[in-house]
């Protein structure tokens, strides 16, 4: 039989935009191996997982796309089936004991290793887990050419003791900047408007560099807002500790950062978060929030938040309750506590009955919907500038695409993906701004 022209890969990517990101590596490096994109699983020659464990949810839903690949296999036993990512890296070569049909795992260091098994013809399964280097030199399949995700550091040094983090990514090692401004400058050649920084904590970034590659957060904002055709950044996470005066500036001066801060609250009370090892109270959470409206009146703040922690009372709850009221976000995501193997809360006492915890989340989440659809309608009537990313998922007689507070937009209009747009508000729910193009507005 021929050998088909090329072979076919396919990906299904879990977790966070880490993960996405180092997804397009990995389909870039594919491509320049000759590889195209397949559709299917069932079309690919090559079925890959890249995969996340930051809760037990995500463990679950990933186990059962693997069930799938290995029916595939069983019908078609040239089929290569890979698992990268965190969850990889968490359990290591018991991959392989767990699920024999895998033909290669590595972690997330360890991209590169994936062309080298593949060029290599290997026969036998093989797991890559040691962190060796940055996958920035890889080559990208971007999503969308007018935007991109710019990994600034790899790995966490915090020790939040319900975090699998730390031990699937490492130890934080940051990027030179002459490294990631050059990659911008490429980036911005090639048609990219917004970039949106990555990592674990983001805010950290720099602090292992020296010498001339060595510039703090708030410069690198700065660096980069300097570069032409850049016209927006984003970044995340940050870590609440690390968002100081210099990074609020910046905020505040550099015309392309975006008024938006993702602030990780995890809890409002100051007793859960010193058993999450947060390493801030109540009272300095709520003065960060303070500094930052000072200096950018109209950011749109949003976080996340961890219900049912181990020990976490009624009283510890309505802290958090009473926070999310104060500050007002403007979204929030809203995670009930799972167990993470190897992690200090998971030997904790105090666990908390199901329906508690569901009963606190519904709580939660009422409120934090109610305060952000409030926020919401201080967009009414404004005009907000909207960067078009194609034809809305509901309608698609109207558009999409966000505004630089992070919110969704719905509009008439008549824009092209990739343009920068004025969009009159009418109305707004708690995420979503409907509205319809200024026409003559235009730029781009
Ligand atoms: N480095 C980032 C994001 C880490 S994961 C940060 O510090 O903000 C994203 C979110 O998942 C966390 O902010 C936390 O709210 C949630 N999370 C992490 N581990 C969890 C666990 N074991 N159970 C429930 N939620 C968890
Ligand atoms: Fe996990 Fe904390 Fe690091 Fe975020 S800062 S990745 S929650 S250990
Ligand atoms: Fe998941 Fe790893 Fe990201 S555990 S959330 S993919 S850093």
């Amino acid at each position: 039989m021929d050998e088909p022209v090329s072979k076919r890969f396919h990906v299904t990517t879990f977790g966070c935009q880490m993960n996405e990101h180092d997804s397009e590596r990995m389909k870039g490096m594919l491509g320049t191996l000759g590889y195209r994109e397949s559709a299917t699983r069932e079309d690919a020659d090559l079925i890959l997982f890249n995969t996340c464990s930051i809760r037990e949810a995500a463990d679950n839903r990933f186990i059962a796309h693997l069930g799938e690949a290995k029916r595939l296999k069983a019908e078609s036993p040239g089929t290569v089936v890979g698992v990268g990512g965190c969850w990889a890296q968490s359990v290591k070569d018991e991959v392989f004991e767990r699920f024999p049909f895998v033909d290669v795992a590595f972690g997330p260091g360890q991209i590169h290793k994936l062309a080298e098994f593949i060029a290599s013809d290997a026969i036998t399964a093989q797991g890559f887990f040691e962190f060796e280097e940055f996958a920035g030199h890889l080559p990208t399949q971007r999503d969308r050419e007018f935007q991109a995700w710019l990994q600034i550091s790899q790995g966490c040094n915090c020790v939040c003791s319900y975090c699998i983090v730390p031990s699937t990514r490492g130890r934080e090692r940051s990027r030179p900047a002459g490294e990631l401004l050059a990659e911008v400058q490429t980036l911005a050649a090639d048609g990219v408007r917004e970039v949106t920084l990555l990592g674990q904590n983001v805010n950290s970034y720099g602090r292992d560099l020296r010498g001339e590659d060595r510039l703090s957060f708030a410069e690198l904002l700065r660096a980069i807002d300097a570069i032409d055709g850049i016209e927006r950044i984003r970044y995340t996470s940050p870590h609440p500790k690390d968002i100081r005066e210099d990074v609020v500036a910046a905020h505040a001066e550099c015309p392309a950062v975006c008024e938006h801060i993702h602030l990780p609250l995890q809890s409002g009370s100051s007793r859960i978060l010193k058993a999450m090892r947060r390493t801030y109270n109540r009272q300095r959470y709520m003065d960060r929030v303070a500094m930052i409206r000072e200096r950018v009146p109209d950011v749109a703040l949003t976080t996340d938040i961890i219900v049912g922690f181990p020990g976490e009372t009624e009283a510890d709850f309505e802290e958090t309750l009473e926070v999310v009221d104060e500050v007002g976000y403007d979204g929030a995501f809203t995670f009930v506590f799972s167990p993470r193997r190897g992690t200090l809360a998971a030997e904790l006492e105090g666990a908390l009955p199901h329906p508690v915890k569901k009963e606190r989340m519904a709580r939660l989440v009422e409120l934090v919907q109610r305060r952000a659809k409030e926020r919401s309608q201080r967009f009414v009537g404004r005009d907000v500038e909207v960067l078009v990313e194609g034809p809305s998922r509901t309608d698609p007689t109207r558009l999409r695409g966000r505004s630089r507070h992070n919110k969704a937009v719905n509009f008439e209009g008549t824009a092209r993906p990739g343009e920068l747009v004025e969009v009159e508000v009418s109305s707004a729910s708690s995420q979503t701004l409907l509205g319809a193009e200024r026409l003559l507005s235009r730029t781009g």
